[in-house]
């Protein structure tokens, strides 16, 4: 801890990607490159307004990146270069920050697939946690958060070890694939004594044994699905119709989008995860059931694009029919980029303070909030400010 500004900072924080060659990853990784070289403004990221901007987090320039992926092509310098032409980034930053980018290039080994590999499932939590602790060593960092932005992955079928920590350390230590690759993650990160972040819908440390691991081993976490564009929306809007008890007969959304992401949610199993995480919302913020279908469509020709179209339908005074609708266009990497930057440093600096278990003061997040039942975007800032408020300076 150096002391900068009257004010207490942490040393260098690594941020481990899981999916380091990803487009979210990707743009992580040239954004935070952009801020620290001053050629962009932190727009989209909370940690900069209100009373975050106040809280002694580690600075985004002292972030040090390395991660995993499970393949090796395109390189991130090649990745940067796609997604400039496909203009989620400026068309010069590829180049601006191209050394930034070989040095994290440099820090991305191979991922663990549970289905794909020979070894033993405890084997690969040993193999991702050595890497994890020889990424803090060399670098010479005070710790590592580590944020999972890998494919989403099918649910796992239930398991009796993924209720009791014994019980799931004995079941891999036999050698039985009980975890799904993000779940391994998750227990090697925690195995490390290192924060773990599921930004994704799957099963990650959203798992009973993984809160108790964390609790015991004293480490934070916080999860899951970033909630960056649809769904997002639906929980400012949702509690407006609560407060003016216009009824809600039906909210159903249409997502269109292309990508990495779009390409795995193609396939219905995967889907399922990210269906689970996108619609329990209505009924969450209404408090009562309401019909709200949502469908994934993957359209290769939209990139990183996304379309969402979403159609309410409500009843009024003397049960008057209405309908609003909107349609929201996003670039999916340029909106979850910056919040993937505010959780390294917020995850980061609730370890230091020494909290530990599941982060629900973090809900504002994530589309399915683990530890809190609150999905309304207001009420959930305010819970933020809250866990700030409550962590500020002691
Ligand atoms: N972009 C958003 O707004 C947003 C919002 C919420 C959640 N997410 C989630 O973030 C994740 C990443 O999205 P993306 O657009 O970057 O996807 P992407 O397809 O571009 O990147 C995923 C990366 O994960 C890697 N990968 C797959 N399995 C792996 C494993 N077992 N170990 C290590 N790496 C692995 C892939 O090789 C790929 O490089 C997805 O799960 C997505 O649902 C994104």
């Amino acid at each position: 801890v150096v002391e900068e500004g009257g004010s207490l900072r942490t040393g260098r924080v690594g941020v481990w990607l899981v999916g380091a060659r990803g487009s979210v990853a990707t743009t992580v990784v040239l954004g935070a490159a952009a801020l620290a070289m001053g050629l962009c403004r932190p727009v989209g990221m909370v940690t900069e307004t209100g009373p975050l901007a106040r809280l002694p987090l580690p600075r985004t320039r002292d972030l040090i990146f390395g991660g995993h992926d499970l393949s090796r092509e395109p390189s991130l310098s090649k990745k940067a270069c796609i997604l400039a032409e496909e203009g989620v980034v400026p068309c010069a930053l590829p180049g601006a920050v191209a050394d930034k980018v070989e040095e994290v290039e440099s820090r991305i080994r191979p991922g663990v697939d549970p289905h794909g590999d020979q070894r033993s499932p405890m084997e690969l939590v040993d193999r991702v946690r050595e890497d994890l602790l020889a990424f803090r060593s060399d670098m010479g960092l005070s710790t590592v958060v580590v944020i999972n932005l890998a494919s989403t992955e099918p649910p796992p079928d239930p398991h009796p070890a993924h209720s009791d920590p014994d019980l799931l350390a004995r079941a891999l230590g036999d050698g039985y694939p009980v975890l799904p690759a993000s779940s391994l993650y998750a227990y090697a990160a925690l195995e490390a004594g290192f924060p773990f972040v599921d930004f994704t819908p799957s099963a990650g440390i959203a798992l009973p044994a993984l809160d108790a691991l964390a609790r015991k081993r004293g480490v934070p976490y916080a999860g899951r699905d970033g909630k960056t564009g649809e769904t997002l929306v639906k929980s400012a809007l949702g509690p407006m119709f609560a407060a003016r008890n216009l009824r809600v007969r039906s909210w159903s959304g249409v997502n269109l989008l292309g990508g990495g992401d779009g390409a795995a949610l193609a396939d219905p199993e995967r889907a399922r995860s990210k269906l689970r995480t996108k619609s329990a919302l209505p009924e969450e913020v209404l408090g009562y059931k309401t019909e709200s279908p949502v469908h994934i469509e993957y359209v290769r020709d939209m990139g990183e694009w996304k379309t969402a179209w979403d159609h309410i339908s409500f009843e009024g005074f003397l049960g008057i029919r209405m309908r609003m609708q909107f349609i929201w266009e996003g670039c999916d990497s340029a909106l979850a980029a910056p919040l993937v930057l505010d959780l390294a440093r917020l995850v980061a600096h609730a370890h230091r303070r020494g909290e530990s278990g599941v982060l629900d003061g973090l809900a504002f997040f994530f589309k399915d909030p683990l530890g809190a039942s609150e999905h309304r975007l207001e009420h959930q800032y305010q819970l933020l400010c809250r866990w700030a408020a409550g962590s500020d300076g002691a």
